[in-house]
């Protein structure tokens, strides 16, 4: 037997400050379904799920809760476990940042990239609230310029701290992501990640000394690690990246790292620069989904919108959830959660169609042929279009699933669902019952549905597992559920003549729509009500047309910027590009002033940048920002400052 091709697949480790949401349980059930999948297709998988509980904010949870850090996240993670267990998500191991082989693991990595010159000791600087110990930075204040938490005074400090070098890296990551049109998927992903390297990468500060719930500095123990470097790390430690050599090179690179838009720049980025320094190779592939909402809003405590997932397993069971997540949203995109939209989901696509087609066909082999499925002999063109239509779901099945494009599979297989309902009408076997003459014309049309039934219950696996194996199981196949694979439903007719086909069983009960309208209608009306005050509250803090509130103007970073470097920008006689140095970084800009300075007078001069202001491509040069001018009909001034390059301006 040859042996099967390993494939690694994770989701992101989830911070246990909080219960999960349903937006997690997307995430999630994505990746089970693309493991299961896998599986099917004959691939040896491990997969990978967890949690990330280092950090301030679960050590100040923890206090708040009057509870030991790990008290805390030991609850919060047994409720992950739960919830992963009741969703039927069949993850091959769960890592929790504080296992002692996790620990073990980002020491040894700090180890050795500090060995190797990568990692320094250096001077973080930020504004330190004291009585939160919290850093911000001048952004995040709030109107007073005071910490936005407590809203007290907060002082510049600065701590030392450990660096990792990952400016050294910046090039071979871009050269990698540009030569890899793979790695980062979808691609408006890849082209944003691609913008923000160009804008060149800083050294990352790795090690905190203002708390200490996190992994130790394993020669500098008063630090404690980065939560993101020693998170990024977890997916090294369960394949046996310090204790299983074999283990190790059978899965690392992963092959899918599944994680959510906001995070990808982290595993495309900092991710790819720890690997290259432990000389690691990276993995194949990062795919960044996008976020589920909830009718429209995100989710969020405070709106009081934030959907409990095992409540509405509770209330729908597991597959009806994992089916509407994977069939209404395009994996690459956000998508609307709604309670109206999943009852009407379970009601047409799974009692109706897929119910009815299993029932209306055991009830008539029950009826029928008491209970056999007789063998077939002769095909009618019907019958051949319904094989047909067979071959062609598993061969998109299988092409669509390689590339993740789950929603248009499912809606591929309930088109077949469809077309074998259509078949029971189209060959009436209550009509062939009638007649004696046509027994082998019934046997075969009952064979056919069974078969059918086979075929969708393997298609449907990765999505809906109980609901597979229910199906199998009431068509009574003799092979075991759990050892059936793709290629056993790949040749029409794998079902046995005289097989026994068991009594039907309801697989999803239908919604009674007026009961749930009146549930509905209340929980709609405390969410009104909930929202009215919140928009008051907003408008509150509203500006008049045409002002701008504090926070609106706060939301612009302007910052000191020296002119190094002037150019010509071709066949635009107004622009010039310019190169700036912001202190901490150099970037390019073009600006329209090129009729009022001469390179020489632009350059050496301290302007000032709008420097997130969102890159723009002018004349073929992406610009990044733009540089403030006082200008009339005749004449044009930059706003310049006599302060050091880097300053901020507020
Ligand atoms: N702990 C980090 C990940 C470290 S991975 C090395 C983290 N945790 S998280 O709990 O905040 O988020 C975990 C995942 O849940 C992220 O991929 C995030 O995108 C996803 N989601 C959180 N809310 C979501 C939705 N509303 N919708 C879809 N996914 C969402 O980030």
């Amino acid at each position: 037997m040859t042996e099967k091709k390993p494939y690694y697949i994770t989701t992101p480790i989830y911070y246990p400050s909080a219960k999960l949401h349903i937006g997690h349980a997307y995430c999630t059930t994505i990746a089970d379904s693309i493991a299961r999948f896998k599986r099917l297709a004959g691939y040896d998988v491990f997969f990978l799920t967890g949690s990330d509980e280092h950090g301030l904010k679960i050590q100040q949870k923890a206090e708040e809760a009057g509870v030991t850090p790990i008290e805390y996240t030991d609850k919060i993670v047994a409720s992950f476990q739960n919830l992963w267990k009741k969703l039927n998500i069949s993850n091959d191991d769960f890592i929790r940042t504080t296992q002692e082989r996790h620990i073990q693991v980002v020491q040894e990595i700090f180890r050795r990239i500090y060995a190797k010159g990568d990692i320094y000791k250096g001077k973080y600087t930020g504004l330190y609230c004291t009585p939160c110990e919290s850093y911000w930075t001048e952004h995040q204040l709030d109107e007073n310029g005071c910490c936005p938490d407590c809203h007290r005074p907060v002082q510049e400090v600065s701590e030392e701290a450990y660096f990792f070098k990952m400016s050294k890296y910046a090039d071979r990551v871009l050269k990698y992501i540009e030569d890899n049109p793979d790695f980062i998927q979808p691609v408006s992903r890849r082209n944003e990640m691609i913008n923000f390297i160009k804008q060149g990468l800083d050294d990352l500060c790795i090690s905190r000394t203002s708390f200490n719930w996190g992994i130790p500095v394993p020669t500098d123990p008063k630090h404690v690690i980065y939560v993101w470097f020693d998170a990024l790390t977890n997916y090294l430690t369960p394949i046996g990246f310090l204790d299983d050599p074999e283990k190790f090179q059978k899965y690392w690179p992963a092959d899918l790292h599944l994680v959510g838009k906001e995070i990808v720049r982290f595993h495309t980025i900092i991710w790819p620069c720890i690997l290259m320094a432990l000389d690691l190779p990276l993995p194949k592939k990062v795919y960044g989904h996008g976020w589920l909402i909830v009718d429209g809003d995100k989710m969020s405590k405070s709106k009081g919108n934030v959907v409990d997932p095992i409540a509405l397993i509770d209330e729908f069971s597991a597959d009806a959830i994992r089916y509407f997540l994977l069939r209404e949203i395009n994996l690459g995109q956000d998508g609307n959660f709604s309670r109206d939209a999943l009852i009407q989901r379970i009601n047409s696509d799974l009692a109706n169609d897929l119910g009815n087609l299993l029932h209306r066909t055991l009830n008539m082999i029950g009826k029928f042929q008491d209970g056999v499925v007789l063998a077939p002999q002769g095909e009618s063109d019907i019958d051949l279009s319904l094989r047909a239509d067979a071959k062609e779901t598993v061969d998109f099945f299988r092409d669509n699933m390689e590339n993740m494009q789950l929603s248009l599979t499912i809606k591929k297989v309930w088109a077949f669902i469809s077309r074998a309902n259509k078949y029971i009408d189209e060959t009436a076997p209550w009509a062939l019952a009638k007649d004696p003459e046509k027994k082998q014309e019934l046997a075969n049309v009952l064979y056919n549905l069974v078969e059918s039934l086979r075929t969708i219950s393997v298609l449907i696996s990765p999505f809906m597992p109980q609901t597979a194996e229910r199906i199998w199981k009431q068509l009574n196949l003799p092979q075991a559920f759990a050892d059936v694979q793709l290629t056993d439903i790949e040749t029409w007719g794998g079902t046995p003549a005289g097989l026994h086909v068991g009594t039907p069983e309801q697989l999803f009960p239908r919604i009674e729509v007026e009961k749930e309208d009146k549930e509905a209608a209340k929980a709609q009306a405390k969410q009104a009500k909930q929202a009215k005050a919140e928009k008051k509250q907003k408008q509150a803090k509203q500006a008049e047309p045409g002002e701008v509130t504090i926070d609106d103007f706060k939301k612009l970073e302007l910052r000191v910027a020296k002119v190094l470097k002037a150019e010509k920008v071709e066949k635009a006689d107004k622009l010039l590009k310019l190169t700036v140095d912001l202190g901490t970084e150099q970037r390019e800009v073009v600006s329209g002033i090129a009729k009022n300075y001469t390179i020489d007078d632009i350059v050496g001069k301290n302007v000032i940048l709008v420097a997130n202001l969102k890159p723009a491509k002018i004349r073929g040069v992406v610009s990044h920002g733009m540089i403030l001018a006082a200008a009339d009909n005749k004449d044009l001034k930059v706003v310049s400052v006599d302060m050091p390059a880097g300053t901020e301006v507020h």
